[in-house]
């Protein structure tokens, strides 16, 4: 068994196909070079000590105790408390958690801190631990159960099976990922902040998602993957909206798959325009800052701009053509690898 190990969860962008994974619809996201690092240690004893280097805060627990906690702890409590419900003889230790990718910024600083943190103790636990699906369904219950999100798995997908040079079309009807080469002929991808700081455990999140329950309630349906524009008409106001944007979010993410194999880049942007005014109008997840940032991007040039992730803030994400210059503050973001515990750090 390791003494020492450090695992890595990446952040993420979700080219297109927001607010559908819950609705086991499509999406087309990347992992990025940012994310979170966990170091862990193994120590004696029962106790998990934990230090949020960044925050400089501190926290320990009994293991076989975890509590209802608040905040980053929140995490740290559910992530050993799920491990040893799967069956993983989680250590003692003490962990260390520093971070590149903002937190609250629509780069799902949560999911890449759940994986980090799962990661570093499965392999300092010496276990095998789940496969890479299952231990995502394993992270998402952390932030269902107790960070207090009802988000879905794009994140943890996303996290674990991000590729180099790829994007990855998930189907979360079939929980199918299939990578999409992202080859963009110097077009360049770019997030820019919106000032606007976000939380899915507080925002207009798990609203949205009850909603969406909602809808396929009144319509006799499983999930909104079965539901058509046709349905979406039938329904009250809001619902009938909310559904209209999944319809077509679903639709555009094959759009979007076709848009790269054909390298149509003015058509992918007409995407993530066509996006953005959903998510805005129909799924009324936007802000006047979040627009006004996906104008600064249009201004400045952008094929297409929209916000992405759970919204109500965050970060917008741009498609630049070669010759645009990024407005100040951009930062470029292009797909890089998925989880992983660094190999030469288990000691
Ligand atoms: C957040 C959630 C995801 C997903 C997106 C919206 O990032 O964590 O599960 O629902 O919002 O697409």
């Amino acid at each position: 068994m390791p003494t020492h190990v450090t695992a890595f969860g990446p952040g993420r962008v979700n080219l297109i196909g927001e607010h559908t994974d819950y609705n086991q619809g499509l999406a087309l996201p990347f992992a990025i070079g940012e994310g979170v690092t966990v170091k862990a240690a193994a120590t004696v004893g029962r106790r998990i000590e934990t230090n949020a280097v960044d925050l400089g805060r501190s926290d320990r627990f009994e293991l076989d105790r975890p509590r209802r906690v608040k905040g980053w702890r929140a995490f740290v409590h559910g992530a050993v408390a799920e491990l040893v419900r799967a069956g993983v003889p989680v250590p003692a230790a003490r962990l260390e958690i520093s971070g590149t990718v903002p937190r609250g910024s629509g780069l799902s600083s949560s999911a890449a801190l759940e994986v980090a943190l799962t990661l570093a103790l499965i392999a300092l636990s010496g276990a095998t631990g789940p496969d890479r699906t299952e231990l995502a369904k394993l992270c998402s219950r952390i932030e269902n159960e107790w960070v207090g999100a009802q988000t879905g798995l794009l994140d943890q997908l996303a996290c674990l099976y991000g590729e180099v040079g790829h994007a990855l079309r998930i189907d979360f009807r079939s929980l199918e990922v299939s990578p999409v080469a992202l080859e963009l002929d110097g077009h360049q991808l770019v997030m820019l902040d919106s000032g606007e700081h976000h939380s899915n455990a507080a925002s207009g999140y798990n609203q949205r998602r009850a909603e969406c329950a909602r809808a396929c309630e009144l319509l006799g349906i499983p999930s909104l993957r079965e539901a058509t524009l046709e349905m979406a008409r039938q329904l009250p106001e809001p619902l009938n909206r909310r559904v209209r944007h999944v319809v077509s979010d679903n639709a555009r993410v094959d759009q979007a798959v076709e848009a790269l194999r054909r390298r149509d880049f003015k058509q992918l942007g007409r995407l993530l325009d066509a996006a953005h005014a959903s998510l805005r109008d129909d799924y009324e997840i936007s802000t006047p800052a979040v627009d006004a940032a996906v104008q600064r991007l249009k201004h400045g040039g952008a094929l297409g701009a929209r916000i992405i992730g759970g919204g109500f803030g965050g970060h917008v994400l741009g498609l630049l053509p070669p010759d645009a210059r990024a407005p100040g503050g951009a930062l470029g973001v292009r797909p890089a690898a998925g989880a992983r515990v660094l190999p030469d750090q288990v000691r």
